[in-house]
């Protein structure tokens, strides 16, 4: 007898159970359903994935192989309707050899411009792209005290640097960015040693995600109180900017204050574009409250006091970098990070205006054919048609 048709369906990962992170679950697509087909999807099924990736973050479906790259950007808009047909990072962020978002060497795929391809390694011919050498960017690049070559060689690394998927000029951040992995590294795990002095192990090359909801429940009540009551400005040019800056330990904003570029040093620009959001951004969803700061590219804070209206601005960056780095460390232990195992085959969507990632991992070795550490995935973040919105709570 054949099995009952089964709807989509949306669990908690094993790995993501007994933890703090709040994130981490796989969507099982309905009975027959081999690629996720949103104009196929009922009703029912589209709001399970869609409360199932508000509530978790991070959703994963797997066996993916063969997926059409145009189902990336259906998803993008399936979550946001607002969104624009373009990738967030705009056109030039891979042909601009100044622009950090290009320092991986990554390429768009021909058939669906909107997606990008990341990775390590030499791949040739793939999605009509002749040639790709794709480079995994480390730590040891942009940490003001990076690990030592001893301890990388036992095995240890550390995030990159956390971020949301956000250009902070001129064109808005997506609510969701899709991954689809291609190929995945055939390597060890390596181990990520965390400031309480815990170690942990994590799959080489992993994704590392922190929810926004969680950095918020970690605040004091004034803390809380000071975050609604603030909101970010971002660098001008943020990323051409801090271009030259190292980052904590912690990979969550910049250690020192001297390396960045003059203003009137950056590719043109203009205030109007540059983007100031609130500290504390409302899930679509659940309404929950999310602390969305992207440390390493913050410029000022502004702080209404919300019984005469009066607005302070601070602008002492080491102070804002230590003000925000005090609000965003408590989130940065063992119990509150989820290490995305890749799959070959998975797809995963998270919620970037409720979560912060990082590329962690150690992929140094010099690009071969036969690479262990070869890595390839697509990536499709969108541009937005919709400011995030701020959470107060009443
Ligand atoms: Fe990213």
């Amino acid at each position: 007898m054949p099995h009952a048709a089964e709807p989509l369906t949306v669990r908690r990962l094993p790995e993501a159970q007994g933890k703090s992170s709040h994130l981490g679950a796989e969507a099982r697509l309905p009975t027959g359903m081999q690629h996720i087909d949103l104009f196929a999807l009922s009703e029912d099924d589209k709001q399970a994935l869609r409360e199932g990736l508000f509530e978790n973050g991070v959703v994963v479906i797997r066996n993916q192989q063969g997926l059409d790259p145009n189902v990336m950007p259906q998803i993008g808009k399936f979550f946001d309707s607002t969104a624009w047909d373009i990738h967030s990072g705009g056109v030039k962020m891979v042909t601009d050899a100044k622009n950090i978002l290009s320092v991986n060497r990554g390429a768009r795929i021909p058939r669906a411009q909107q997606v990008s391809v990341i990775g390590k390694g030499r791949f040739r011919d793939h999605e009509g792209i002749e040639e790709l050498d794709l480079k995994h960017v480390s730590h040891t690049e942009f940490h003001e005290t990076p690990l030592s070559a001893e301890e990388i060689s036992q095995g240890f690394t550390r995030p990159y640097r956390w971020h949301m998927d956000a250009p902070l000029y001129e064109r808005l951040p997506g609510f969701v960015t899709t991954l689809h992995a291609i190929q995945v590294p055939k390597q060890p795990d390596q181990k990520i040693k965390f400031s309480n002095g815990e170690i942990v192990d994590i799959p080489a090359g992993a994704t590392a995600f922190y929810s926004g909801a969680r950095a918020y429940e970690l605040l004091s009540d004034d803390e809380k109180e000071f975050a609604q009551n603030t909101k970010v400005r971002y660098a001008p040019r943020a990323y051409e900017w801090m271009l030259d800056c190292k980052a904590t330990d912690d990979a969550l904003t910049i250690a020192k204050v001297g390396k960045e570029k003059r203003l009137d040093a950056l590719p043109e620009w203009s205030w109007d574009k540059v983007h100031m959001f609130p500290m504390v951004w409302k899930n679509a969803q659940t309404g929950n409250p999310h602390l969305q700061v992207l440390g390493a590219c913050v410029y000022e804070l502004h702080t209404t006091d919300p019984a005469t209206g009066q607005v302070t601005i601070m602008n002492d960056l080491q102070k804002v970098r230590d003000t925000v780095h005090k609000l965003l460390k408590r989130v940065y232990a063992p119990e509150n990070i989820y290490f995305h195992r890749w799959q070959e085959g998975d797809l995963v969507i998270f919620h970037n205006r409720g979560v912060l990632h990082s590329i962690t991992g150690e992929l140094s070795a010099s690009s071969k054919d036969d690479d262990s550490e070869k890595r390839l995935l697509w990536q499709c973040t969108m541009a937005s048609g919709t400011a995030p919105v701020p959470y107060r709570h009443e």
